[in-house]
């Protein structure tokens, strides 16, 4: 796995329109999803669906994004990770066209948990839509609960379908929980490097700052 080429070794003084609008609708889909809503909730059910769509996005601007946007600029590479926290300690931090190896890291392990948390999300509701969601609870709410009932009476593994929901929804929470132990990480891990670097790494995240 190659490590970044540094040459033009300076992140970018503002990231893409499309990186800037993933990052801040994954975060605060995901803040909202985690701490602050009821599980299951159409809201809930439609930031889910709202993260997948943004991590898709994103996806696809790894491959065809421009250069510091792309997979290539970051790849995951654990060795250079830890030898760039080592060079964080002792002070003499390189600087790199994307993310530094250490934040590749968690940008990787943020969106292998947001496709996990969205997966068992799926599972959970049965791949229903928000709308077929919000459709399902206005029957409840009248009186009709034959849409719950249907959902259960699967002829062949009624309970086969229980014992995976019931997986999907521990690894769902856990999941979660463990969004948010990365985003507090992440969150300090940003402000110690803006330090380190003497360069503030969340304004080129929102409007960007003026190249030195
Ligand atoms: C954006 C990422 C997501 C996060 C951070 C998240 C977080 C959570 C958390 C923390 C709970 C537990 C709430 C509680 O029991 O008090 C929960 C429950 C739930 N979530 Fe999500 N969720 C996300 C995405 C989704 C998606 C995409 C779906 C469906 C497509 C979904 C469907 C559900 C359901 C049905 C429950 C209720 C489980 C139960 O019956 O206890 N979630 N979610
Ligand atoms: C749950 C909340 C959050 C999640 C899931 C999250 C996730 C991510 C991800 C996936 C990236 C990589 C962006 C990309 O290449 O598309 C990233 C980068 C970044 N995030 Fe967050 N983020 C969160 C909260 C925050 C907050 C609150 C801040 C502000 C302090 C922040 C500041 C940044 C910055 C400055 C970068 C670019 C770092 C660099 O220069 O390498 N993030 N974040």
């Amino acid at each position: 796995m190659a490590t970044p080429r540094t040459h033009s070794a300076a992140p970018p003084s503002l990231w893409d329109p499309v990186v800037r609008i993933t990052h801040w609708g994954i975060a605060v889909s995901v803040l909202f999803n985690a701490a602050l809503d009821e599980g299951g909730s159409l809201f809930h059910v439609s930031l889910g669906w709202l993260v997948m769509a943004l991590l898709l996005l994103r996806v696809v601007w790894g491959v065809l994004g421009p250069r510091e946007a792309r997979f290539s600029a970051f790849p995951p590479n654990p060795v250079a990770a830890l030898r760039h926290l080592g060079q964080l300690a002792s002070g003499k931090v390189r600087h790199y066209p994307s993310h530094n190896p250490a934040g590749a890291m968690m940008v990787y392990a943020f969106w292998a948990c947001l496709a996990l948390v969205t997966v068992t999300g799926l599972v959970m509701t049965g791949g229903a839509t928000p709308m077929q969601v919000a459709e399902e609870k206005a029957a409840v709410a009248s009186g009709d609960w034959s849409a719950l009932i249907k959902k259960s009476d699967g002829e062949s593994s009624e309970a086969e379908d229980n014992s995976l929901r019931h997986t999907a929804e521990e690894v769902h929470e856990v999941v979660a929980n463990l969004l948010l132990i990365l985003a507090a990480l992440h969150v300090i891990g940003v402000f110690v490097e803006s330090r380190a670097m003497r360069r503030n790494l969340v304004a080129p995240m929102v409007l960007g700052q003026r190249r030195k």
